[in-house]
């Protein structure tokens, strides 16, 4: 069957989706964008999604161009379209098609809203199956990683870089050899003492919604965490280390540029995280009717 895309106020074939040459999303990477998955017809964090959403249109001065539940509404809409229960729902938001000028455009065009779907992986059921390897790679991006910008082409490269090494994942070292994140996830660790953390939140990263989610999830389990940075050679000598993101969902890393962490073996911590994040999964589609938030 083929897919259906949102683009501008019309349901379209994905293959006739299109926007204009001079879209700002397209001439200057102006926009922002999400990534939300969708399970059972529902979608996954929607709430923590469409909060950062927000955030990441405030901070590059785009009003909002319709509300949470109109958004919900065409969203849920798109799922049922693509009769795809299980997917992945992308939705980028720019600042509209105009002459090209840098300065934001007088008077402002209608901001330009694409949306469309496409095939989730499984869930996974098998973590040592779904464990992955990642590279190290240096952060190459500019100074405010934490807006969720359209803006892609160090993570692009960076991946692409991975997948040439045979990897899954690229995470990126800062000029003084700290980890930010992965290329498109946030990278959390069992330290050398075996305790869990994920890094600071700052203009340098991504606050995952997953992330977000997993913090609530540990806390409630009292499972303890720390939230600060760490280096190069702390990501080496860790125990653990694994991704959280809406693709990846709670995702081991047992290999790094070819050296094995810890065992080489999916950790305890790591199958701990994964379990209570499957639970908050499996609940949010029992529980909540589709496109809303959960
Ligand atoms: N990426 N950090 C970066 C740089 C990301 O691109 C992502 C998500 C995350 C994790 O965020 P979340 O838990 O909200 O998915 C962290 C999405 C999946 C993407 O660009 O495909």
């Amino acid at each position: 069957m083929s897919r259906v895309a949102y683009v501008n106020g019309r349901f379209l074939p994905l293959s006739a989706a299109m926007v204009l040459a001079e879209d700002r999303g397209f001439q200057f990477a102006d926009g922002v964008y999400e990534v939300i998955y969708v399970k059972g017809g529902r979608l996954i964090d929607a709430e923590l999604h469409l909060a950062r959403l927000n955030r990441s249109l405030a901070a590059i001065r785009i009003s909002p161009p319709m509300s949470q539940a109109a958004l919900l509404c065409l969203m849920a809409e798109l799922i049922r379209r693509n009769r795809l229960p299980d997917g992945l729902l992308y939705l980028q938001i720019t600042r509209g098609a105009a002459p090209r000028e840098h300065a934001f455009p007088r008077p402002l065009p209608k901001p330009t809203v694409v949306m469309t779907m496409r095939r989730a992986p499984a869930f996974p059921k098998d973590l040592n199956a779904w464990a992955a390897a990642a590279i190290t790679y240096p952060d190459q991006r500019w100074a405010r990683c934490d807006i969720k910008t359209v803006g892609l082409l160090p993570n692009v490269l960076a991946k692409q870089a991975a997948r040439e090494r045979g990897a899954q994942e690229a995470i990126l070292i800062d000029a003084n050899g700290m980890v930010t994140e992965g290329a498109s996830s946030t990278v959390w660790i069992a330290d050398a003492a075996g305790r869990l953390c994920t890094r600071t939140l700052d203009h340098a990263v991504l606050p995952g919604c997953t992330r977000e989610a997993v913090a609530a999830l540990l806390a409630r389990q009292g499972i303890a965490w720390t939230e600060r940075a760490f280096s190069l050679a702390e990501l080496q000598q860790a125990r653990e280390v694994f991704l959280t993101s809406a693709t990846s969902f709670v995702r081991p890393i047992t290999a790094i540029d070819e050296n094995p962490v810890g065992n080489g073996q999916v950790g305890e911590l790591t199958r701990k995280v994964f379990d209570v994040f499957a639970r908050h999964v499996a609940e949010q589609t029992t529980d909540t009717p589709a496109g809303t938030a959960a």
